[in-house]
């Protein structure tokens, strides 16, 4: 009970990773909002999780969502020690074909609905007198280009960028900002990324899934459940000395 008497906003955890990570807090002893815009699914996974799961509609997209998801939550859960800002898109293409659309669309979740929700959680923090937790889901992808996924990757670039100056801005507040970065998790969303390099790459579906999975020094793909170690970690009083870092849990794919 790591996280007992503990609150958290999990945005995107409808499914996948957040969803994993909501389940790994509650048994920890937190309450947990599951932040999504799939408001279904998210009531759904609230209602499987229990009572100390609530649902919460928000877009991260659109300041008003934010504002009034924030407020929902913070009113149902009472005050707000951690966000982990988890939801995301993912796209691919090459350069040639990638659209204005798609691109502000993928920036607008994944950059943007990161660093404002994460201002969203500071206010109430600092405000507050607590301190707190932020913990932004970054990726190996934002570590280095990919050929077919610029988009995605600079988006997670990005988010590492934001963790490290909201690490030294907030620090001062007693909130740590951190970052987790994933290697290939299996799920929903690589299947997404499956599909895409079946596309571009001409491989039958289910192929390029097989090939990452087998390159990860590891011996194989992700799970959510293996990254949830480090989410509640760095939540922990144990983790309040590191401050502005991008942590891998990835198997072994990459070597900060
Ligand atoms: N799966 C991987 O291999 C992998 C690897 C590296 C990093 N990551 C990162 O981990 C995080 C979770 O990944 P996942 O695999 O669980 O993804 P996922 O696609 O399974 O889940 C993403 C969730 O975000 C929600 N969402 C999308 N747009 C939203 C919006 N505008 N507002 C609120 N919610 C929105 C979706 O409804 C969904 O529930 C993401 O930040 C992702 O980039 C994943």
């Amino acid at each position: 009970m790591r996280l007992q008497g503990k609150t958290a906003i999990i945005t995107g955890s409808a499914r996948g990773i957040g969803l994993e990570f909501a389940r790994a807090y509650i048994a920890e002893g937190a309450r947990v909002a599951l932040a999504d815009i799939n408001a279904d699914a998210a009531r759904a996974a609230a209602a499987e999780l229990g009572k100390h799961a609530i649902a919460v509609q928000m877009d991260v997209t659109s300041q008003d969502s934010i504002d009034r998801g924030f407020a929902e939550a913070i009113e149902k859960l009472g005050h707000l020690d951690i966000l982990i800002n988890n939801a995301a898109l993912f796209t691919a293409a090459p350069i040639t074909e990638v659209t204005r659309a798609d691109y502000d669309r993928v920036f607008a979740v994944n950059a943007s609905g990161t660093f404002f929700c994460m201002q969203a959680a500071a206010r109430h923090m600092i405000a507050r007198g607590q301190g707190g937790r932020i913990i932004n889901m970054a990726s190996q992808a934002g570590r280095r280009g990919e050929a077919l996924v610029s988009v995605y990757c600079a988006t997670k670039a990005a988010v590492i960028s934001m963790t490290q100056s909201a690490g030294l801005n907030l620090i001062a507040h007693g909130i740590t900002v951190n970052a987790i970065a994933p290697g290939v998790v299996d799920g929903e969303h690589w299947d997404g990324v499956d599909a895409f390099f079946a596309r571009y790459e001409g491989r039958p579906l289910g192929e390029k899934k097989r090939i990452v999975g087998e390159s990860v020094p590891f011996g194989r793909m992700g799970r959510a459940s293996d990254l949830t170690g480090m989410a509640i970690f760095l939540a922990t009083p144990e983790a309040g000395y590191i401050v502005a870092q991008c942590l891998g849990v990835d198997g072994g794919n990459w070597m900060a």
